[in-house]
């Protein structure tokens, strides 16, 4: 690493947390929009361009957060999930992961490990973007195949580089696919529309908890394997 000098993108990455406490300062559309063409630049498999994005704010957003929160409080209401985003079964290294991440965001938010009704309370403000003025939702045509999941990746991942870019936060957040029959039809989404995430979009709050923890990595020599002749000229 000694002759690699970290560069603006670099720090655009890095700089990247999952954000989840917002101020209430709001975000030009002109810039959110630029933000999702700077992000519409990612590559896709045959030129696909498979990305649906609907943007979120003010009136539409708040009735869709009362909507979320009704259903909540509905006895018996469980949602359905638009699509498994996690296995059935968990197993290693996974498994440990994300409870060792929640457990940091509970610690960070001086939630107990038994305190399993705070945990739902800090869980159900993914509904309301934890705060943030804009919400983002990424879809696609429920025709397409896996490969265009991963150019949906890549996209989503350009938008929250960009995003730093400008100084803006986001949490991409899975927790809508749950709802997705509520999200849908706020939204007025097309039969063949189906949604893949949501995020959160705007400015940090940087004196709330749930944004003061590390989120670890494991190192490269963890997952990468090297089979080329790399270090033998250094
Ligand atoms: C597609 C996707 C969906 C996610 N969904 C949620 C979510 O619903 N709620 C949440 O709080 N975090 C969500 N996250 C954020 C992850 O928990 C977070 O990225 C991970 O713990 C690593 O932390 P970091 O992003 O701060 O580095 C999601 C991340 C991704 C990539």
């Amino acid at each position: 690493m000694g002759r690699v000098v970290p560069n603006d993108v670099d720090a655009a990455i890095t700089g990247r947390r999952a954000v989840r406490a917002f101020l209430q300062d709001p975000v030009p559309l002109a810039l959110i929009q630029h933000i999702l063409a700077v992000a519409s630049r990612a590559p896709s498999g045959g030129n696909l361009q498979p990305w649906k994005v609907h943007v979120i704010t003010g009136g539409p957003k708040a009735r869709l957060e009362r909507t979320l929160a009704a259903a909540l409080a509905t006895p018996g209401y469980r949602g359905k999930p638009a699509y498994p985003y996690y296995p059935d079964r968990w197993f290693e290294p996974y498994d440990s992961r994300r409870r060792d991440i929640a457990r940091r965001l509970y610690a960070a938010l001086g939630i107990g490990r038994r305190d399993v009704i705070a945990m739902r309370r800090a869980e159900a403000r993914n509904l309301e973007f934890f705060g943030a003025p804009v919400g983002l939702f990424f879809c696609t045509d429920r025709r397409l195949e896996a490969g265009s999941w991963l150019d949906m990746g890549m996209f989503v991942g350009n938008v929250m580089t960009a995003a730093r870019g400008h100084g803006l936060d986001t949490c991409p957040q899975a927790s809508f696919i749950s709802h997705h029959d509520i999200v849908a039809r706020h939204l007025g989404l097309a039969e063949e529309e189906i949604m893949l995430c949501g995020m959160a979009l705007g400015y940090r709050d940087p004196d709330r908890p749930e944004n003061a923890f590390e989120s670890p990595r494991a190192p490269p020599s963890d997952f990468v394997t090297v089979h080329a002749g790399y270090g033998d000229a250094e």
